[in-house]
């Protein structure tokens, strides 16, 4: 969420010139009769008088269409009307008044792909190519559309955004394979929507998102991208850890704010990584690189996993409470089941450290956020790094106000080698199944 303060000009054209060019501010927007300039953490708006309701209109600004629609269940009191579209703006929004009847304005900006209703948002690649027919659910590499495409008739969504689960459902009867990603709810009503359908190939190692059990009843096979993603999450953990413990983002944020005066010798003062304990929870496989890569800091690792893994490097397997204690730094990754929903609660959070650091690239559910949020904020921990949160991709607004936390969006996988290495798995779990093969990554 951000929020611009906007203003009537009667001269856009000068008042564009003189912020521009004297003030150096940087554009974030230029209409024919509005200009928005970024303004480090807010934005200032200025637009001709007959496009600004009330001068100092106050627009808060959300991410997406659904969280504007939240804001007006949530302040439905004050609103002046429902939530819309204006196409001239390319924003969807509803006014409301403040106390004092200031004009408040509640947006968020619209992709072309949003604004241009489309009768079909898929597009078929090849067609009659193949006998076979493929659905995936949003671009993907290269590399693993060109594969698909010598076996299938390839439909893939050119639509920016997912598909709504109606939408695929609206696509599904005919399709022999579905290529879908973790964002997608494969659930019984999709899976009994597809009459042909033959096995779902998730572009992610993670699958909880689609019904494992059900599609096994229904005779499709689900496969998943395992191995290949593993050093390149391994590494994202490794940048959360060292950004969280070393405060390295609020240290930015404070450089680009001007707020940089010459070394101090109270500044930002972290946690240290090296020799500290670090805790992993679930040895697999990516588990395992990330602890491989903390023998270069010298540290103790401690871990839980439900079986005994295989390990070339000393480490400790320990009772959840020892890891929650002892861990000076405790990263995630177990899958998403329903022994792992909430594994990390309130009673969890309270055992840990003061000093300690909570990192989770695995699914965000497995923590409850609310007790995270709690924990945070009383300093019961001294920061957490998330990739992945509840209920993608919203984000509590309490989590995205701390210093303490370091945010990012869902990209523990996403280097370009190994998305295209991911497509490539992906592709070939679908073609073995389409060909009656083994396939190299079989779920259920
Ligand atoms: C996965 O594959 O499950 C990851 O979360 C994607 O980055």
């Amino acid at each position: 969420m951000s929020a611009i303060i906007f203003f009537k000009t009667a001269n856009l054209p000068l008042i564009r010139e003189f912020y521009q060019s004297k003030l150096s501010f940087s554009k974030f927007k230029d209409q024919e009769s509005c200009v928005i300039f970024n303004l480090g953490n807010m934005m200032l708006g200025f637009c001709e008088a007959k496009a600004a309701e009330i001068d100092g209109t106050i627009t808060i600004v959300y991410h997406t269409i659904s969280q504007v629609d939240d804001a007006y269940n949530k302040h439905i009191d004050i609103a002046l009307g429902s939530p819309e579209i204006n196409d001239y703006y390319k924003i969807y929004h509803f006014w409301a008044r403040d106390p004092e009847g200031r004009s408040l304005e509640f947006q968020c900006f619209l992709s072309d792909d949003e604004l241009t209703p489309q009768i079909s948002k898929i597009k078929v690649l090849n067609p009659k190519a193949h006998k076979h027919k493929i659905l995936i659910t949003r671009m993907i590499p290269d590399n693993a559309v060109n594969k698909l495409k010598n076996h299938f008739e390839v439909h893939v969504s050119q639509a920016n955004r997912n598909l709504t689960k109606e939408e695929i459902i609206a696509e599904i009867a005919d399709k022999d394979a579905l290529l879908c990603l973790l964002s997608d709810q494969i659930d019984a009503e999709v899976i009994d929507a597809a009459k042909r359908l033959k096995v779902i190939s998730n572009y992610a190692v993670g699958y909880n998102n689609i019904d494992v059990n059900y599609a096994k009843e229904k005779g499709i096979v689900v496969c998943n991208t395992p191995g290949v993603l593993t050093q390149s999450t391994a590494d994202l953990t490794w940048a959360l850890i060292m950004a969280t413990a070393r405060r390295i983002p609020e240290g930015e944020r404070l450089v680009r704010d001007g707020g940089f005066q010459g070394w101090e010798p109270l500044l930002l003062l972290g946690q240290d990584v090296h020799g500290q304990t670090l805790g992993i929870m679930g040895m697999g496989r990516i588990g395992k690189a990330v602890a491989r890569r903390a023998l270069g800091f010298g540290m103790k690792i401690i871990y839980t996993n439900r079986r005994i893994p295989k390990l070339d490097f000393p480490a400790e397997k320990v009772d959840l409470e020892t890891l929650m204690k002892e861990s000076d730094i405790l990263s995630l990754h177990t899958p998403l089941t329903e022994e792992t929903y909430h594994l990390i609660g309130e009673n969890e959070l309270q055992l840990m450290k003061k000093t300690a650091i909570l990192i989770n690239t695995a699914r965000g559910a497995i923590v409850d956020e609310k007790a995270l949020i709690k924990a945070l904020k009383e300093k019961r921990l001294f920061a957490a790094g998330f990739d992945v949160y509840e209920n993608e991709p919203e984000i509590p607004q309490e989590l995205l106000d701390l210093e303490n936390v370091v945010l990012l969006p869902h990209i523990g996988s996403a280097s370009l080698a190994t998305r295209a290495a991911m497509g490539d798995l992906a592709a070939e779990n679908a073609i073995a199944i389409l060909e009656g093969k083994e396939a190299p990554a079989r779920v259920n």
